[in-house]
């Protein structure tokens, strides 16, 4: 039946008909917020340093990140995901797997302060290398991938050691997931669970994230290893070979350009996917909203909401907080 009988207006007219026939729901146990913790020098003080290109976020100390654990836990997310800024850097990032590195230092102290709240923890070597690579770089510059998985591996089991819930390796070497779990079994960590960032492209919208975990590569790029988002089977594909290494959670990584590979990904596999909304989508939103050409709330919600209609079970976002306190005062 069409037009006049069809009228999809009707299930429009109110607030109370709207909530009947809503097909997503948004709430803050799906969402998980990302944290950059700092190795801080003797000179350096307050525990907190904006960082300039992504608005309301902050580089923080332990105890500022412990601070930050614990309004997460009290707004109902799910997790924190944190990243590292260590104090120095090598050529090969042994800072990743140091067992006092800044990592596992605040996942300790965060599973101790909020033992209920979820620590997720990024598995990868960019924050900790001299050059800014996720891996192993040979003399012609390019990055070994069987070397680095070894690292991976090591740096995983590090914060499965100091109590992460969940470790999520991010770097797109081949053979991560399966080589991270098992050494995760080997070294008595059979129940720690992969989330694999299992699609992540090459993408221009994590540049201010590099400025926040000072990671921005000293040479080349990352299209030798991260995909080119051209490329949407290839994503599937990513995604199904994670499933077959192991991975218990795989992820599309950026979130909002990517929606179409958010649905195909939760398509082909039957793992929970989750969305990762970075940080150039976040500033994005920030600075139209600062400008006065974005309503921030209504376009925050408005935008996560969308990543569940794609198919995420849960979604990494700076905005989290923000989006938790707003749910909140919706009810
Ligand atoms: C580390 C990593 C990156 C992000 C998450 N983990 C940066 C990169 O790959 O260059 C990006 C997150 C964001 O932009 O919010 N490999």
């Amino acid at each position: 039946m069409a037009f006049p009988q069809t009228r999809m207006r009707r299930l429009r007219a109110s607030a109370g008909l709207r909530g009947l026939v809503r097909e997503t729901d948004l709430s803050p146990g799906q969402l998980v917020l990302p944290l950059f913790v700092a190795e801080q020098t003797p000179a350096e003080r307050g525990g907190r340093t904006p960082i300039a290109t992504m608005p309301g976020v902050e580089r923080l100390s332990l105890a500022a990140a412990v601070e930050e654990a614990h309004e997460a836990a009290a707004l109902g997310l799910a997790a924190v995901m944190l990243f590292g800024v260590p104090a120095e850097k090598d050529e090969h990032g042994s800072g990743a797997w140091d067992g006092d590195g800044i990592v596992q230092l605040a996942t300790r102290a965060i599973k101790q302060a909020a033992p209920r709240l979820l620590a997720i923890t990024d598995v990868c070597l960019c924050e900790y290398t001299a050059h800014g690579h996720c891996g192993v770089v040979r003399a012609d510059g390019s990055v070994d991938n069987d070397a680095t998985l070894e690292l991976l591996g090591r740096t995983a089991v590090s914060h499965a050691r100091a109590g992460a819930d969940i470790v999520a390796p991010s770097d797109m070497m081949d053979g991560r997931v399966a080589a991270i779990r098992e050494d995760l079994d080997g070294e008595g960590f059979p129940e720690t669970p992969i989330l694999a960032y299992s699609a992540k492209f090459a993408s221009a919208f994590y540049g201010p994230f590099r400025e926040a975990a000072d990671s921005t590569p000293a040479f080349g790029d990352r299209r030798a290893y991260q995909m080119d988002p051209a490329n949407g089977r290839e994503a599937v594909r990513e995604a199904l070979l994670d499933v077959r290494e192991g991975a218990d959670m795989v992820m599309v990584k950026p979130a909002l350009a990517y929606g179409d590979l958010i649905r195909a990904v939760k398509e082909a596999t039957d793992l929970p996917v989750a969305a990762y909304n970075v940080s150039g989508e976040y500033a994005m939103v920030k600075a139209a909203a600062a400008a006065g050409y974005l309503d921030e709330r209504a376009s925050v919600l408005e935008i996560l909401t969308s990543l569940r209609r794609a198919g995420a079970d849960t979604i990494i976002s700076y905005h989290a907080k923000d989006a938790a306190r707003w749910l909140a005062e919706q009810t």
